[in-house]
């Protein structure tokens, strides 16, 4: 997909709020400074499922961290297209796919919880629904096969369900760190963070108590807006 079919659809404006859109200031490079998206809820909405604390480290400082990450290796590959200097091509490249993952990925996480009064939890209804059922079998077992890929994350990752664009598909990958393991041509719409920052400070490391926390806060609709029209 190229960039201008990404950003024509809704998953991008999700994704890159503010970073992409606000663009074309620097002559005619469509790169620009990514900046921390705004949560879309306070950071006690998600109690007592998500913990005010965690949400807010998580939030102001990893998800920071990794803004300022994409910034600064950007800025270092330009500096290294000017001066023509590449020999820390490598290092830097690795650093832009690591910090520019972890910020799509959490700005996507963001956005796909909601406050259980505020369209969190329950049960995905209508497209969303008839397409995990054709894809698993039904939304439970949807539910089981994304809850076990997201405990068996070896080390720190994530559980992603991705919208494929060659057939439609729905299928169900572990992305290692921010962005290895991961696939192409496909769109991620729903996504669980299992690095130990998301969930340690309430649940240790009782993974499966976390994610069974987690179900109640998906904001359903919001997946099924990520979907690829
Ligand atoms: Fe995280």
């Amino acid at each position: 997909m190229d960039r201008r079919t990404f950003l024509a659809t809704g998953t991008a404006a999700a994704l890159m709020p503010a970073a992409l859109t606000a663009s074309a200031a620097q002559g005619d490079s469509p790169r620009t400074q990514h900046t921390l998206p705004s949560l879309p809820y306070e950071y006690t909405a998600l109690e007592p499922f998500i913990d005010a604390k965690t949400m807010e480290l998580h939030h102001s400082k990893h998800h920071k961290a990794y803004v300022d990450g994409l910034n600064k290796a950007e800025a270092e590959i330009a500096k290294a297209r000017e001066s023509n200097d590449f020999a820390l091509i490598e290092y830097w490249s690795k650093k832009a796919a690591f910090h520019g993952g972890g910020h799509a990925l959490h700005s996507l996480f963001w956005n796909i919880m909601a406050p259980p009064a505020k369209g969190g939890g329950g049960e995905p209804t209508g497209t969303l629904a008839d397409m995990l059922t054709a894809n698993f079998g039904s939304v439970e077992r949807f539910k089981k096969q994304f809850t076990a890929a997201a405990i068996a994350v070896e080390g720190s990752g994530w559980a992603i369900l991705h919208h494929r664009h060659s057939d439609g598909a729905l299928i169900i990958l572990q992305a290692e760190n921010q962005h290895k393991l991961t696939t192409w041509n496909t769109t991620p719409v729903l996504a669980v963070d299992m690095w130990e920052h998301a969930y340690y400070l309430k649940h240790q490391n009782r993974r499966a108590d976390y994610l069974a926390a987690w179900w109640n806060v998906v904001n359903w609709q919001q997946v099924q807006k990520n979907l690829k029209p």
